[in-house]
């Protein structure tokens, strides 16, 4: 017997399934192993793959029910939606000024050191109430949904004192059931220090560790507790203190590494076993080397680099001694105002030489790992969510080559179609 499927996508040009191991992320030689099928089809029911494989298999396996869907892709390309693995999804303001500050000269770090950066980003944000930043929240989902985002992790740490940072997690948390996309949420209390306690960070830490990380864990409100470790941020021994505390309350830890200098975060991510270490423009060899014994996943954000004008990190190196490797945007609004993976997965290639296989394997499945949900999402394979999108492209290295483009024509998520071009609708 046929089984009955009420999602049935058939005729990609090529299925990129990311199927493998599931239990670990890829690293060497098996980041670049998309596994392909030529002329691809994926089966769904309930929200749930049931089928994938060559088309003429997948029909003759299943059934599409009466009410079911049916999208014939006309040979476009059919991969994983993306994820995207390190966010500020939720704050208020706008940075638009000190960008332009920057152009005239300005450095990022001077803008800091004046009360910009950071602390106008919570000044808005505090003075915004749940349902000011629920609505920005949706608005950005629904950019990042349209450029193929089916699963984001977000962050806390423009709130600064427990009340805003209990706020905006609340926010997370409305956004996740309310919208399409899937959020995950992540504290980052430690993000820098607010002006309550200006010339005391070590008092902010004790604030962070004893006040807002059990309150986060007892509203359940985050899976992960991340820290800015780097100049003008939190030091090593702040942020290992603070990531301890989080692991007691069950928050797994991740770290904002070796961004502006190099400043050992690499090596700390990897002592306190972190989940992943994230930007590492200025990581070490010797911090990478570490961060692929402990098996710390390396979130890049080329998107930053490309705003702020840093060195890019060093992905080809990465790839070489063994590290895993994702990719995210760090959406936020003063190093990386874009909600665009597929730009994440361009610059991945064109400035961090990833190839582009290699590029959209961290878009996806090490993208799902770095935020725990490998289990769910970041391949096509039966049991995983269905959320795919379609390319409207044939080759799918062309995500690596149209930078600046969306080439996404259709999101599927949970096995409904819940955006589309108009050029492919007309088509099927
Ligand atoms: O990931 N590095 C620290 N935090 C952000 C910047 C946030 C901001 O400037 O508002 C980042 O780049
Ligand atoms: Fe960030």
């Amino acid at each position: 017997m046929k089984r009955s499927v009420d999602l049935l996508v058939v005729h990609a040009g090529q299925l990129l399934t990311l199927q493998g191991p599931s239990d670990t992320p890829r690293t060497g030689p098996s980041l670049r192993d998309v596994g392909l099928v030529a002329d691809g089809a994926v089966a769904a029911a309930d929200g749930v793959i049931v089928a994938v494989g060559p088309t003429a298999q997948v029909l003759d396996e299943v059934m599409l029910s009466p009410d079911g869907v049916h999208l014939d892709v006309g040979g476009r390309v059919v991969l994983p939606g993306f994820i995207d693995a390190h966010t500020h999804l939720i704050h208020a303001g706008s940075r638009i000024d000190e960008f332009e500050q920057r152009l005239s000269g300005a450095t990022y770090q001077q803008i800091a050191a004046q009360g910009g950066g950071i602390l106008s980003t919570m000044r808005a944000t505090r003075a915004a109430s749940e349902d000011e930043l629920l609505a920005l929240g949706r608005a950005r989902l629904d950019h990042m949904l349209r450029s193929g985002t089916t699963t984001v992790e977000a962050k806390s740490g423009y709130g600064l004192r427990t009340e805003d940072e209990l706020k905006s997690l609340r926010v997370m948390h409305r956004l996740g059931a309310a919208h399409e996309v899937d959020v995950v949420t992540t504290f980052l209390g430690a993000h820098v220090v607010p002006p309550e306690f200006a010339g005391d960070p070590d008092r902010y830490v004790g604030r962070i560790v004893e006040e807002m990380i059990p309150a986060v864990a007892d509203e359940d409100l985050a899976e992960f507790c991340d820290v800015f470790c780097d100049e003008g941020a939190f030091t090593r021994e702040q942020a290992r203190t603070v990531l301890e505390a989080g692991a007691e309350f069950g928050l797994s830890p991740k770290i904002h590494a070796d961004e502006l200098s190099d400043g050992d975060g690499a090596l700390l991510a990897a002592e306190v076993g972190a989940v992943s270490a994230d930007h590492l423009e200025y990581a070490s060899d010797e911090g990478l080397q570490a961060m692929a014994e402990a098996g710390t996943i390396a979130v890049l954000l080329p998107c930053t680099s490309l705003f702020l004008g840093l060195p890019y990190a060093r992905a080809r190196r990465m790839v070489e001694l063994g590290v895993a490797v994702a990719l995210a945007t760090d959406f936020n609004p003063g190093t990386s105002p874009t909600y665009a993976m597929p730009m994440a997965v361009a610059l991945a290639s064109i400035s961090m030489r990833l190839l582009p296989s290699e590029a959209i394997a961290a878009a996806t499945i090490n993208a799902a790992h770095a935020i725990g949900m490998a289990e769910e999402v970041g391949s096509l394979e039966p049991g995983k969510a269905a959320d795919l999108v379609v390319l409207d492209a044939t080759d799918f290295r062309e995500v690596a080559t149209a930078f600046g483009t969306n080439p996404v024509a259709t999101v599927v998520k949970r096995g409904r179609v819940v955006w589309q071009t108009a050029s492919v609708k007309g088509a099927t």
